[in-house]
């Protein structure tokens, strides 16, 4: 890929890992075209330093609107898209699967039969160079025992409405890719965690809840097994991905860092209570409850990337421990950026306990 077609739109950037991959991208030298709804999960304040950068700009966009999406492409040009927006929360898809199955299934449909449409009109030689990237989960994968790690081969078997929507989209991008011969590319990453990620999720809401001093719930026993990774060595897989990846595969990205959930709260709390000591003089552990589990909740998940280690020669930078550091040291540094969020809907409560 040339400097001049460097040109990427990026959707979902106003989330957690699509803020922190449009600053990745800018700094990579790409121009940035950001395609994003703003739903409760959308966050400009995320993008507060890339406002006003020369290559960087912004429009609203649900990716179910046709015509926003065409003139997107006709308006920008890009030589690659990196699809992020999504339903991403699976407690949420628990209580209301309906905004999973529009934005993750429709509106990746809708994507990809617009980069179709643009790709098809492009000149041969910038059709040969152009790449639809497609980011996805580990979880399409199913739950694993406890041995074996998720390949690229491994079998879909999802289970929640989240990850079901999610393995629905990789099967699109992947006949789009079959039947009509664009050149996409998908990513299966494990669980992330850094600055910028919405604070439902398991690390921000550990942080967060504990400095205020609110009990801290742990799901069933607290044995789940989640495989981590630091958004930021995510990022530059994808960016690595989208430069060298060969067309139609599939790339696994994972930390080899599995821990259970107990051990990901316990060592957040330790972190804590060396950082910022609670000021009764009690561990943040004190705080800890084991509450009612998620329904279908997947007991493990754990990645082998070794494909994208040895054929792309990508490998994480962060260790978990001071990649958790890092993270807890920002969230205490940061309390402007998630205090107007918990201005807002959400104030760290339990979700999907209550199907609808
Ligand atoms: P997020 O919830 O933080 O952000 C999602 C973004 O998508 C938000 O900015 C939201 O406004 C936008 N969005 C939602 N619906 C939209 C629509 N209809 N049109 C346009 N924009 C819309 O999610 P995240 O954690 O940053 O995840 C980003 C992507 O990475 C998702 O596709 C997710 O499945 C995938 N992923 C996430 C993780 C993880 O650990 N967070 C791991 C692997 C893969
Ligand atoms: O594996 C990749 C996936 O990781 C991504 O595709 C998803 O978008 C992302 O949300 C994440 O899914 P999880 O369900 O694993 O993440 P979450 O942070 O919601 O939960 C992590 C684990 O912690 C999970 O086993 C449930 C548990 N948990 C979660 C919360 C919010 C708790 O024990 N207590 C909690 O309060």
């Amino acid at each position: 890929m040339s400097i001049l077609s460097k040109r990427v739109i990026l959707t979902g950037g106003a989330g957690f890992i699509g803020g922190n991959l449009v600053r990745h991208m800018l700094r990579a030298g790409y121009h940035v075209l950001n395609l994003d709804k703003l739903t409760y999960a959308g966050n400009l304040n995320s993008l507060a330093d890339c406002k006003g950068h020369p290559n960087y700009s912004f429009r609203q966009v649900d990716i179910c609107d046709v015509e926003a999406l065409a003139s997107a492409f006709q308006d920008f040009r890009p030589s690659a898209v990196m699809h992020l927006a999504a339903e991403s929360h699976v407690d949420r898809s628990i209580d209301s699967p309906d905004t999973f199955i529009r934005t993750n299934v429709l509106g990746t449909y809708q994507l990809l039969h617009q980069a179709r449409l643009y790709w098809s009109s492009l000149p041969e030689d910038q059709k040969s160079c152009f790449r639809f990237l497609h980011v996805s989960t580990d979880e399409v994968y199913g739950s694993l025992g406890g041995e074996g790690l998720f390949s690229e081969e491994s079998r879909y078997d999802p289970h929640s409405p989240y990850s079901a929507s999610k393995a629905s989209s990789d099967h699109l991008v992947r006949a789009w890719s079959s039947t009509y011969h664009l050149p996409v590319l998908i990513t299966n990453c494990s669980n992330n965690y850094g600055p910028y990620q919405f604070p439902e999720k398991l690390v921000p809401l550990v942080i967060l809840r504990a400095t205020r001093g609110e009990t801290i719930p742990v799901y069933g026993q607290g044995l789940n097994v989640r495989d981590w990774l630091h958004v930021s060595d995510h990022c530059f897989a994808l960016q690595t991905v989208l430069e060298h990846g060969e067309c139609g595969e599939t790339y696994n990205i994972g930390g080899n860092n599995e821990l259970k959930n107990i051990e990901v709260v316990q060592t957040l709390c330790d972190i804590l209570d060396r950082t910022y000591p609670a000021k009764n003089g009690e561990s943040y552990k004190s705080l800890i409850r084991f509450v009612q589990d998620r329904p279908g909740h997947d007991l493990r998940y754990a990645i082998d990337s070794s494909k994208i280690r040895t054929k792309l020669g990508w490998q994480p930078e962060w260790s978990l421990s001071s990649g958790f550091q890092q993270t807890v040291e920002w969230y205490l540094s940061n309390k402007s950026w998630w205090e107007s969020i918990l201005n807002g809907n959400y104030r760290l409560d339990r979700l999907g306990v209550g199907g609808k």
